[in-house]
């Protein structure tokens, strides 16, 4: 079985819920700008509309485009009240991301803070429990210490999406021992086999994993 055929074969099926999506992911390409693949994209558009968030927070927002997905999942749902925080290292990324949240009268859903992400989280003094979304695509050695850090304030059934988690193969490939790979292998094990978390692992895109807190 050839992978590369399957993806392009699943992506090749995908119907856009808006058709910006695919103006964003054809210019993310051509600048080699990394973002979530379609398929990844539409994975999260449907748990969006399945968990019906009223609080996303997301680990490396980006220009926004992973986002989108969740926004375009809620609006056609017609459902409002809810509010995204987008968090970032870079102050370009944020100013393109307004920029297109506004052209497209989206702003008002959206906090873009710039800074680490996991220590905004820690600073925005969330309550216990009071998460239903939460989208990891920050560091990949920094998952876990994620995980530890968001599961208190994420409900019970809330999510979590962390994207890259199989990082072109390499995790399943003994000689590979590099930081980033050894870190994500501790991460999916960890997801499996904690008792608190439901969680599964699919191998689309660069691989995503769901995660559930029961
Ligand atoms: C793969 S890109 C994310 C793209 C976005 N999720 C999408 O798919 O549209 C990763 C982004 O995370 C940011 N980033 C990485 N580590 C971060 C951290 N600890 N805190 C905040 N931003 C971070 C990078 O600046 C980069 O823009």
């Amino acid at each position: 079985m050839d992978c590369r055929f399957i993806q392009k074969y699943i992506e090749s099926l995908l119907r856009y819920p808006h058709p910006l999506l695919e103006e964003l992911y054809t210019l993310a390409k051509k600048e080699k700008f990394p973002v979530i693949e379609p398929s990844v994209g539409q994975l999260i558009y449907f748990f969006t509309k399945l968990v019906k968030p009223k609080i996303i927070f997301e680990f490396g927002s980006g220009f926004g485009y992973s986002l989108l997905w969740s926004i375009f999942a809620l609006l056609e749902e017609d459902i409002h009240d809810f509010q995204i925080y987008a968090v970032d290292f870079q102050e370009k990324n944020k100013k393109r991301a307004l920029k297109i949240f506004k052209q497209l009268k989206v702003e008002s859903y959206v906090s873009y803070l710039i800074g680490d992400a996991p220590t905004i989280f820690s600073q925005l003094g969330f309550k216990k429990e009071s998460i239903d979304l939460i989208l990891f695509d920050h560091e990949k050695q920094n998952y876990s210490e994620s995980l530890d850090l968001v599961l208190p304030y994420l409900r019970r059934g809330g999510i979590i999406i962390a994207d890259d988690i199989l990082w072109k193969g390499k995790v399943g490939i003994p000689e590979e021992k590099n930081i980033r790979v050894s870190s994500l292998r501790f991460f999916n094990k960890e997801i499996l086999q904690r008792k608190d978390l439901v969680s599964f692992i699919c191998p689309l895109g660069d691989g995503v994993a769901v995660i559930m807190k029961k």
